[in-house]
């Protein structure tokens, strides 16, 4: 079997509370495979965000360990795991964070600033692929909800990463955009090969994932379907 593009083993995260400590992951496994698109689903609360940062190496878990395919993240000085995440996984959240001082297409180019490779022609040919070429030079604030975060999405596939790590991606949007914006990035995911982790709490949206997992008082689980 290959190595898994992304995986955990008894990964725990608690937290210091003026109450005492508040344990939230309390031993995760998880393997992404090359390819695989998979779902967390979970409330509000049962600690999907905390996992996510855990697995993108912005956050450090309180046990266990997490790979990118055979390396251990959390044991890398901060700038090296800055580049290698800037290399191998595309980041999208709930709220695109676009800077608003930058056009679309300047967006779009940032992740190749962080590894040194900018490429005007790449972002709009990204721009393009989500649908977009023609707002490339628009200001953040002049675009829809939607489109920010089809710019975001754009920009998570510029150094074009084998792993997308998605929190709450169509959280901010209304039905029929979330709807879109979903078969989006999975549609982009599957044509490249790339693998995607997403989290969210809308089960009506991720029927058509490879593989559905719950989240449930610190652990993970298998949907049944
Ligand atoms: N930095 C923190 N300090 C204390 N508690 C936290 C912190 N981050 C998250 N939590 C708690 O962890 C739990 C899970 O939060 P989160 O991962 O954001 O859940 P979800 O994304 O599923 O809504 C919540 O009870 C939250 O209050
Ligand atoms: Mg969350």
């Amino acid at each position: 079997m290959p190595v898994p593009v992304l995986s955990c083993f008894g990964l725990r995260r608690s937290f210091a509370t003026p109450a005492g400590p508040v344990s939230v992951l309390e031993g995760v496994d998880l393997e992404v495979r090359a390819g695989e698109v998979i779902a967390i689903l979970g409330p509000s609360g049962s600690g999907k965000t905390t996992l996510l940062h855990l697995l993108a190496g912005l956050d450090r878990p309180s046990g266990g360990e997490i790979r990118w395919g055979d390396r251990t993240v959390h044991d890398r000085p901060p700038h090296a795991l800055a580049r290698e995440r800037a290399r191998g996984i595309g980041l999208v959240f709930q709220d695109p964070h676009l800077l608003s001082d930058l056009d679309a297409a300047a967006n779009v180019a940032i992740p190749g600033r962080i590894v040194g490779r900018p490429d005007p022609a790449r972002a709009l040919a990204l721009l393009d692929r989500v649908g977009l070429a023609h707002r490339a030079h628009a200001r953040p604030a002049t675009l829809s909800g939607g489109e920010r975060q089809r710019v975001a999405l754009a920009r998570a596939l510029f150094n074009d990463p084998p792993l997308i790590l998605a929190d709450e991606p169509t959280g901010s949007l209304d039905r029929v955009t979330a709807r879109s914006m979903f078969e989006l990035l999975v549609r982009l995911a599957k044509d490249a090969g790339r693998s995607v982790a997403m989290v969210t709490h809308d089960e009506g949206l991720v029927r058509q994932v490879d593989v559905r997992y719950r989240l449930e008082r610190g652990r993970l689980r298998r949907a049944e379907d």
